[in-house]
C-alpha cells in the first residue's frame, strides 16, 4: 500500500470520526489462548514495524499491556512503559498508551517518567490505569493485594496525583494511599493544543470501576460487549461523569476477524475456539474471580464470561467485529451511534490484518460516517 494513501486516511479524519487503537503484542502467545496459528511476535523488531504500519493505516493509538509474570499464555512479557517509549521513538504520529498498576508504581515517579516520554515524543505519551486481577503479581512482589473496591479507591487517588502533578504547581495531596507535599514537576508535559496533559485511559468494568472512571478518567475502556452491554456501561459511567461536571470518552475492545465472506470469518472463530488451550483458559477463569466477581453485587469484567469469551482475555468476540469489511464497518458505526469514540482492536495476524484494516475496512467506516453526517 502507498504511504500517501495511508497518511491521507490517518490525517483526513474529522474530529468526530471514530478513532482506532491496537493492542501492542508485547507479551508472548498472541491475543487468544488457542493453538490456532497466530502470525505475531512479542519482540521489539516486529513491534517497531507494526507500530509504523499501524500509524500509516489509520491507527491513532497503540496500547501496551502490563504483565509482570507469566500467566495463561503470556509466558514472556516486555515491560509496558519502557516498551511504549521505544515505540514512541520509532514512530511519528502514533500515541502510545502504557498500561500501569497503582500499587506497583508510585504515581509521582510515573508522572515524571511519562513527562520525559512526552518530551521525547513531542507530546504523544499516555497511560492506561488498570487496577489489576493477577493477585500473585502483587503478593509475589511483597506488595499488599487490596480488596476489590479498595483497589479502586487507590486508583482514584493515583489518578488525582497524576493529573495534579501534570497540571499544578506546588501540588499537595493528603490521601489514604498517597501523600504529596509541595511538589512541582519541571518541565511540565508538552503543550499540545486541546490536551491539558497526557491522556489518562482507564480499564475496569465493575461498579467501583465505573464510578472511578466517571469521576477521574479521560477515557473509559470497556471490555468486549454487545450493543446493550456497551450502552449499559456508557450510561452508568456517563452519569458518574456528569455528576462531577466531567466528560469521559469511550473505547471498546473488539477482536477483529475480517475475511472475504462472513462464512470464512466465522470459520476462523470456530477454529480459535476448537483449538482453545483448555487448561490455560480454565486457569484464567479461576484467577479473574479476583475482579468484579469478588464484589458484593458481583458485577464486573469476566463476571458473566463464557468459556468462549475467555479465550480472548478481554471478551473481544462479544463485540462481533467478525465478517466482511462491509459488515464490520457498519457494525462499528452502529456502536459509534451508541457512544463509542474509539475501538481497541486485536488480531490473530497483526501485521497483515492491520494493513487489511487500513485498506479494506477503514475507508468504508469513513464513507458511512460521512454519509451519516450528511443526512443528520
Ligand atoms: C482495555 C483493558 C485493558 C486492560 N489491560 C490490563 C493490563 O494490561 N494488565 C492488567 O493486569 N490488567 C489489565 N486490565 C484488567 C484490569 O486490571 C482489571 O483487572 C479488570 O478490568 C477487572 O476490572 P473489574 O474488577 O473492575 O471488573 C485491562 C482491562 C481493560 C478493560
Amino acid at each position: 500500500m502507498s504511504t500517501d494513501a495511508g497518511s491521507t486516511r490517518t490525517t483526513g479524519a474529522e474530529p468526530t470520526d471514530l478513532k482506532f487503537a491496537y493492542w501492542v503484542p508485547n507479551v508472548s502467545g498472541g491475543l487468544v489462548v488457542s493453538d490456532i496459528e497466530q502470525r505475531t511476535d512479542w519482540g521489539y523488531a516486529y513491534n517497531r514495524d507494526l507500530a509504523r504500519t499501524a500509524e500509516a493505516n489509520g491507527f491513532e493509538y497503540a496500547l501496551s499491556q502490563v504483565r509482570y509474570a507469566a500467566s495463561y499464555g503470556a509466558a514472556q512479557q516486555h515491560e509496558s512503559t519502557s516498551f511504549s517509549l521505544a515505540l514512541l521513538l520509532a514512530t511519528e504520529r502514533l500515541k502510545v498508551i502504557a498500561a500501569v498498576h497503582p500499587g506497583l508504581w508510585h504515581p509521582g515517579v510515573l508522572a515524571k517518567f511519562i513527562i520525559t516520554a512526552d518530551h521525547l515524543s513531542g507530546g504523544r505519551a499516555a497511560v492506561n490505569v488498570v487496577s489489576g486481577w493477577l493477585k500473585q503479581e502483587f503478593t509475589n512482589f511483597g506488595e499488599p493485594w487490596l480488596d476489590h473496591d479498595e483497589r479502586y479507591r487507590r486508583t482514584a487517588e493515583f489518578i488525582q496525583v497524576l493529573r495534579g502533578l501534570w497540571t499544578e504547581q506546588d501540588f499537595e495531596l493528603l490521601g489514604d494511599f498517597y501523600r504529596i507535599h509541595d511538589f512541582t514537576l519541571q518541565p511540565p508535559p508538552v503543550d499540545v493544543p486541546g490536551r491539558p496533559h497526557p491522556e489518562i485511559f482507564f480499564g475496569g468494568n465493575s461498579t467501583a470501576a465505573r464510578a472511578t472512571a466517571g469521576r477521574h478518567a479521560d477515557w473509559y475502556f470497556s471490555n468486549g460487549k454487545d450493543y446493550d452491554g456497551f450502552t449499559e456501561q456508557h450510561q452508568e459511567v456517563s452519569a458518574h461523569a456528569a455528576a462531577t461536571g466531567r466528560d469521559v470518552r469511550f473505547g471498546l475492545n473488539g477482536f477483529m476477524i475480517v475475511r472475504d465472506s462472513e462464512k470464512e470469518a466465522r470459520e476462523v472463530l470456530r477454529e480459535i475456539v476448537a483449538k482453545a488451550h483448555k487448561p490455560a483458559v480454565e486457569g484464567f477463569r479461576d484467577a479473574v474471580t479476583q475482579a468484579g466477581k469478588a464484589t458484593r453485587d458481583g458485577k464486573g469484567m469476566w463476571a458473566d464470561s463464557t468459556f468462549e469469551d475467555l479465550i480472548q482475555y478481554n471478551d473481544g468476540f462479544r463485540t462481533q467485529l467478525i465478517g466482511t469489511p462491509e459488515q464490520v464497518a457498519e457494525r462499528m458505526v452502529e456502536y459509534k451511534k451508541r457512544g463509542v469514540d474509539l475501538f481497541l482492536l486485536g488480531y490473530l495476524h497483526f501485521q497483515e490484518e492491520i494493513e487489511q484494516f487500513g485498506s479494506a475496512v477503514l475507508p468504508l467506516v469513513r464513507e458511512i460516517e460521512a454519509e451519516e453526517a450528511r443526512v443528520a
